[in-house]
C-alpha cells in the first residue's frame, strides 16, 4: 500500500493569513496542502485561482516550507488552464472526470499535466461510478473519490465513497487514492481502512484556532 499522506484543504482557512496557515499545517506534519479551485460553473461556488496559488507558492519558498501543492480543479475547460496551474506551483493537479468530453480527453489532460512536470489526478463526484477510476487506474498518478458533492467545505460525509475506495484499492494496490469531503477525527480511520491513503481534511482542522496542534492529531492517529 502507498504511504499515508494528510492533505489539509485551505478552503476553510483565513484567506487573509494564508502564509501563516500554511506554515501551521507544515509544522503540524502535513505533507500536502489541498487547494480547491472552483469556477462557479462546474460547482455553485467560486474560490480562488492561479494568482493566489502562485503567491502562496512564493511565500512557501520564502518561509522555507516544504509542502506538496495538491490542486483540485473543480472547473470546466480544464484543458485551457492546467498548464497555468502547474506553472503557478501545482505539484499534483487533479481534474474531474465529469468535465471530460470522452476518454481521449482524460488521457490528453493527463499527458498535458505530466508534460509540464506535475502529477496527474482524476476525480469523481459522489454520483459517478468508481468504474471511471478503475478504467484509468494505471494511467494516472492519483485517483480522487469525492465524499461530498463538491463546492463547499463543512458538508456531511457520503458513506458510499467507502465502497468505492474498497473496490478501487482491490484493482490498484499501489495507486494513491485520495478521499475528500466531510472527513474528521471520527471517520478518519474508516476512510483509511477502506483503502484511501491521501486524506483531505478541511473544516475539521480550520474550525480550531490552533491549526498546528489539530493537524498533529491526524498525523499521530496513524
Ligand atoms: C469540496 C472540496 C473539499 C473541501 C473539504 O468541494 O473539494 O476539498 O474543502 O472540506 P471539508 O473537509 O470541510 O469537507
Ligand atoms: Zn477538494
Amino acid at each position: 500500500m502507498s504511504d499515508f499522506i494528510l492533505a489539509p484543504s485551505i478552503l476553510s482557512a483565513d484567506f487573509a493569513r494564508l502564509g501563516d496557515e500554511l506554515e501551521a499545517l507544515a509544522k503540524g506534519g502535513a505533507a500536502y496542502v489541498h487547494l480547491d479551485v472552483m469556477d462557479g460553473r462546474f460547482v455553485p461556488n467560486i474560490s480562488f485561482g492561479v494568482p493566489v496559488i502562485a503567491s502562496l507558492k512564493q511565500e512557501a519558498k520564502r518561509r522555507g516550507i516544504d509542502i506538496v501543492f495538491d490542486v483540485h480543479l473543480m472547473i470546466h475547460d480544464h484543458e485551457c488552464y492546467v498548464k497555468d496551474f502547474v506553472h503557478a506551483g501545482g505539484d499534483v493537479v487533479t481534474f474531474h472526470y465529469e468535465t471530460c468530453k470522452d476518454d481521449a480527453d482524460v488521457l490528453r489532460t493527463v499527458d498535458l499535466i505530466r508534460r509540464r512536470g506535475a502529477k496527474a489526478g482524476l476525480a469523481i463526484n459522489p454520483s459517478t461510478s468508481v468504474d471511471a477510476l478503475v478504467k484509468f487506474a494505471d494511467k494516472i498518478d492519483m485517483a480522487l473519490i469525492m465524499s461530498v458533492n463538491p463546492g463547499f467545505g463543512g458538508q456531511g460525509f457520503i458513506e458510499s465513497a467507502l465502497d468505492k475506495a474498497r473496490t478501487l484499492r482491490k484493482h490498484a494496490p499501489t495507486l494513491d487514492i485520495q478521499m475528500d469531503g466531510g472527513i474528521n477525527l471520527s471517520n478518519y480511520k474508516t476512510v483509511i481502512e477502506a483503502g484511501a491513503n491521501v486524506v483531505v481534511v478541511g473544516s475539521a482542522i480550520f474550525k480550531h484556532d490552533d491549526v498546528e496542534s489539530e493537524t498533529k492529531k491526524y498525523i499521530s492517529f496513524i
